[in-house]
């Protein structure tokens, strides 16, 4: 059996979202494959290597299987896993491999899961992992599309296309969620009052982002990558990038954790083909699909 789930962007909202703020987070096209067949023993198979059940290693399917066992409790099984999304890039590939996995042991073993309910175990994955998260990666590599969390509404977004950039230094979501809690611990005041503003900031997006307003949702880009880096996320290769994309006439912001990763950025189409000419990265449309069987692998 064969499943896919897609990666995604957060253009709002990231980190706010783990202490009850809003996010406006959206699926893109790049999927992450996963065959799964029966077997007697458990092998996992990724570019990363080939294990048996290792939590070291293959940590998230290694937990998806281990959290698919308490439904159904099979003997082994063989994962493959073949993935178009950059790893510890902000894209939420391990949500998408976690997803991607359960679906397709669901598909295999026959256990009629509902989505919500491989989004309820996915987000048991995601706290086994990394301890803390507010839900939102495995939410929207379940779900697909564009979403307003933690109310879940569907935004409909106008029709834009948004430029991704890999700064091709690694962004580990627990480490980035812990170093915040940190701060918070200390400025508990002036953290919670920035995570107030990058609320504010997502809830003045909707209207934009529906309207399809490139230049509020470059203003807000700018708002909200501000607000990251006063909350320690960013780091010199993101300013740096951020800046010369800006020269470009593309504004953008961390998406996902930072510390590393990939920035979302928008701008006018001419400018983000300019961006792409300097910088590694790709155009992506957001609001694709969420978590489906597949033919082929
Ligand atoms: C990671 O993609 C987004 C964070 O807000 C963590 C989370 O929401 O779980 C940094």
């Amino acid at each position: 059996m064969i499943a896919s789930a897609p990666a995604k962007v957060i253009l709002f909202g990231e980190h706010a979202v783990v202490y009850g703020r809003h996010a406006i987070v959206s699926a893109i096209n790049l999927r992450c494959y996963v065959k799964v067949e029966r077997s007697n023993e458990i092998r996992i198979k990724s570019p990363i290597g080939i294990t048996g059940l290792d939590f070291e290693v293959h940590p998230y399917v290694s937990y998806a299987i281990k959290r698919f066992r308490e439904i159904k409790p099979i003997n082994g099984v063989n994962v493959e896993i073949r993935s178009e999304i950059p790893v510890a890039s902000g894209l939420g590939s391990s949500s998408a491999v976690t997803v991607a996995v359960l679906k397709a042991l669901d598909g295999e073993f026959e256990t009629g899961l509902s989505d919500e309910e491989i989004f309820e175990i996915a987000r048991k994955v995601e706290l086994d992992v990394q301890g803390i998260g507010s839900g939102t990666d495995p939410f929207i590599a379940t779900f697909g599309g564009t979403w307003i969390v933690p109310e879940r509404k569907a935004v409909k977004i106008g029709k834009i296309r948004l430029i991704v950039v890999n700064t091709k230094e690694k962004s580990v979501t627990a480490e980035m969620v812990k170093k915040v809690a940190e701060l918070r611990k200390k400025y508990r005041n002036i953290v919670d009052g920035i995570f107030d503003v990058i609320d504010a900031i997502t809830l003045n997006s909707v209207d934009a982002l529906e309207k399809g307003d490139i230049k509020t949702i470059s203003e807000l880009f700018f708002f909200n990558q501000c607000m990251l880096k006063a909350i320690g996320v960013s780091n010199r290769k993101i300013e740096e990038t951020i800046e010369k994309l800006r020269e470009l006439g593309v504004s953008a912001k961390i998406t996902g954790a930072g510390g590393g990763g990939c920035v979302v950025g928008i701008g006018d189409e001419g400018s983000m083909l300019s961006a792409l000419k300097e910088f590694s990265g790709f155009l992506v449309e957001p609001g694709a699909e969420g978590v489906r069987f597949e033919d082929k692998f």
